[in-house]
């Protein structure tokens, strides 16, 4: 892929400290360098605190790092963007308004037309599998609908860049493989660069071209591996001796960094 080709996320030399008592500082973010070709899916694994909420608010323009340059297809990162789309381990839908409100709320601020809205929400509600929901209130949903409804939502404005912190940690694990399973299909319909959280390192192969693994407080990238699984992938897949050595090398990077 070209650098011009878009959804490029570039972080270089990133720190970021938080103020932490009387003349303190915590350091959650210590010098990291990531760069995200157009398209690729990158897992964020790590300890509780090592930093990768930190990172994807760093990527989504809503922290400014002390240090380092962030950008996205070469433009510096100044602000929140309507091309960089997070969606959170809980969804933040606003209660009184239906699922379809919901998912049309960011098209309403972005002025986008009647007509023109009503059909896009149509489509989102399809593309995650939440028709029959349209016009309930998110009280009325199950955690999975929800959290498809956030997803549906952030995929309104078309992001180039996808950013995912745990979203389906709450969830049970079969309406978390079929997340995975739809996740994988939207983003081979609509090429999407896409950091995901996540704290299941059968999640992040699954899912993930790279795993990379932060280290404990103050984050660091501590390892960046490969996922060689071919797609589209199935969860048959993820019996393959690649799978195995690959939790393996993972899971010791993981205990390192915890270390
Ligand atoms: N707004 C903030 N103010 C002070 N400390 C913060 C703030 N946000 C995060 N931190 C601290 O920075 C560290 C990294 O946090 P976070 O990025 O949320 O980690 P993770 O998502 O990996 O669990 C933690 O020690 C956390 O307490
Ligand atoms: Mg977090």
């Amino acid at each position: 892929m070209t650098a011009t080709a878009p959804g490029r996320i570039a972080l270089r030399g990133i720190s970021v400290s938080f103020p932490a008592g009387r003349d303190d500082r915590l350091v959650a973010l210590d010098g990291v360098d990531l760069v995200v070709e157009p398209g690729q899916i990158v897992a964020l694994i790590g300890p509780n605190g090592s930093g990768k909420s930190t990172l994807l608010r760093v990527v989504a323009g809503l922290l400014a790092p002390d240090a380092g340059t962030a950008s996205i297809d070469g433009r510096p990162i100044d602000g929140p963007d309507p091309r960089v789309g997070l969606v959170f381990q809980e969804p933040r839908l606003l209660p009184w308004r239906t699922t379809a409100a919901n998912i049309a709320y960011p098209l309403e601020l972005a002025g986008v037309a009647r007509a023109e809205r009503d059909a896009r929400v149509a489509t989102l509600l399809g593309t995650v599998g939440i028709e029959a929901a349209a016009s309930q209130v998110p009280s009325q949903l199950s955690g999975g609908m929800r959290q498809r409804a956030a997803l549906a939502r952030t995929l309104a404005l078309g992001p180039r860049v996808l950013l995912l912190d745990e979203p389906f940690s709450a969830l049970d694990e079969l309406t978390r493989e079929r997340l995975n399973l739809e996740l994988l299909a939207i983003t081979a319909r609509t090429p999407t660069t896409v950091v995901l959280v996540t704290h299941s390192v059968q999640e992040a192969i699954f899912l993930a071209d790279r795993v990379v693994v932060l280290s404990a407080r103050p984050g660091r990238v501590a390892a960046d591996l490969r996922v060689s699984l071919p797609r589209p992938r199935s969860f048959g897949d993820l019996d393959a001796a690649v799978v195995s050595s690959t939790a393996h090398e993972i899971r010791a990077a993981l205990g390192e960094a915890a270390a």
